[in-house]
């Protein structure tokens, strides 16, 4: 397996800033992050050497295996823990058909459908879903829980989960624990190793293109999932796997892989190494400062999180901010804002005054 070089905290904020073509009133981190120049130039090589037959699936197949090392490092794991696959619903799914028959899953209540909807599906089984509110999900587990599942960050209102008293329930009650860290990793640093299993699908903080999901699992739950979107690429030997009529397929979580959008990981390569080469704890710092500052602004209690959202039912909060040119969005009857690295003080000062005139 490919090895990739430890994160080095080698990019500075500041220097980060300026690998961005653009930011100013971008606030939609949480929606759909920004490509780098880097991930820019690298999607229009690959477009480039496709147009001209020069594209090479073997070559694709090196880039994907120097991205989940990458992505390995950056939260924390060994590679042999992440398999690859496009969607978080995908590999939510996957999870999910796993549970056993009328076995128990709790979700926060409000979570992404992504993460509630493929345990949903599987009510024709007996399998059952309590959705309880994000604060008492610690408390809600019990002997009978099977999976615990739920987002590092929730996507409507940016609130955190308490992982540590989630953790030590799920020990007690014997609980296996999934952690969605798509609104997480790229803006504060996670360790995907605290989890049973984690999806992260890299488009928004992380800066890559749509496409690029990652699924990292210990070995003991991984003897408890069966690979039902198995393909050639998960096969433990990829190139001999491409016809049946044996199985043969990865001894490590590789066998969960679903095989690559080939361009998509051509962008993502520069994008993890980016946020490889940062310091986590301080683009949190910088995130959750503006976010606060927003909130003193808007005389809403600070709350220290990167994503900022507010009741905003009727949409005029939202219609403020675009008038003014503003990237926004709007998520369950709420206004929605984000601050990331490419964003600073004037970002915060251009929405109080589309908000506060
Ligand atoms: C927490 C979370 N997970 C996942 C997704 C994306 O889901 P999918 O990869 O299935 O498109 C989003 C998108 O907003 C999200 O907020």
């Amino acid at each position: 397996m490919t090895t990739a070089a430890k994160s080095t905290n080698s990019v500075t904020l500041a220097e980060a800033g300026a690998l961005y073509t653009a930011g100013r009133g971008y606030l939609a981190a949480c929606t759909l992050g920004l490509p780098t120049i880097a991930t820019i130039n690298a999607m229009h090589a690959d477009t480039e050497a496709w147009a001209r037959g020069e594209a090479c699936a073997a070559r694709y197949c090196d880039v994907v295996e120097r991205v989940r090392a990458g992505y390995a490092d950056l939260v924390c794991v060994t590679p042999d823990r992440v398999a690859i696959g496009s969607q978080t619903s995908v590999l939510a799914g996957m999870v999910a058909a796993s549970v056993p028959d009328g076995a128990e899953v709790v979700l926060p209540r409000g979570d992404f459908s992504s993460m509630v909807f493929p345990f949903l599906a599987q009510a024709h089984r007996g399998v059952t879903v309590r959705q309880v509110q994000l604060a008492d999900l610690a408390a809600s587990l019990n002997e009978k829980t099977w999976l615990v599942a739920f987002s590092l960050v929730q996507s409507a209102t940016g609130k955190l989960a308490d992982i540590d008293a989630i953790r030590i329930a799920a020990r007690k009650t014997g609980t296996f624990t999934l952690c969605d860290t798509t609104q997480a990793a790229g803006w504060m640093p996670v360790d995907a190793s605290a989890f049973d299993a984690t999806i992260c699908h890299s488009y928004k903080w992380l800066g890559a293109p749509r496409g690029v999901a990652f699924f990292t699992i210990n070995s003991t739950f991984a003897a408890n999932l069966h690979p039902v979107n198995a393909g050639w690429y998960a096969g433990d030997d990829v190139w001999a796997s491409c016809y049946g009529p044996a199985m043969a397929l990865a001894t490590d979580a590789r066998r969960f892989d679903v095989s690559p959008a080939w361009p998509a990981w051509v962008g993502a390569e520069p994008a993890i190494d980016l946020f490889r080469s940062l310091d986590l704890a301080e683009v949190r710092d910088h995130n959750v400062a503006l976010g606060d500052a927003l909130c003193d602004g808007l005389d809403l209690p600070r709350v220290g999180q990167a994503i900022i959202s507010w009741p905003d039912a009727d949409g005029r909060d939202l219609a403020r901010l675009t008038a003014a040119g503003l990237t926004a969005s709007g998520r369950a009857g709420r206004a929605r804002v984000a601050f990331h690295l490419f964003n600073d003080e004037e970002d915060v000062a251009l929405a109080l005054a589309a908000l506060r005139p």
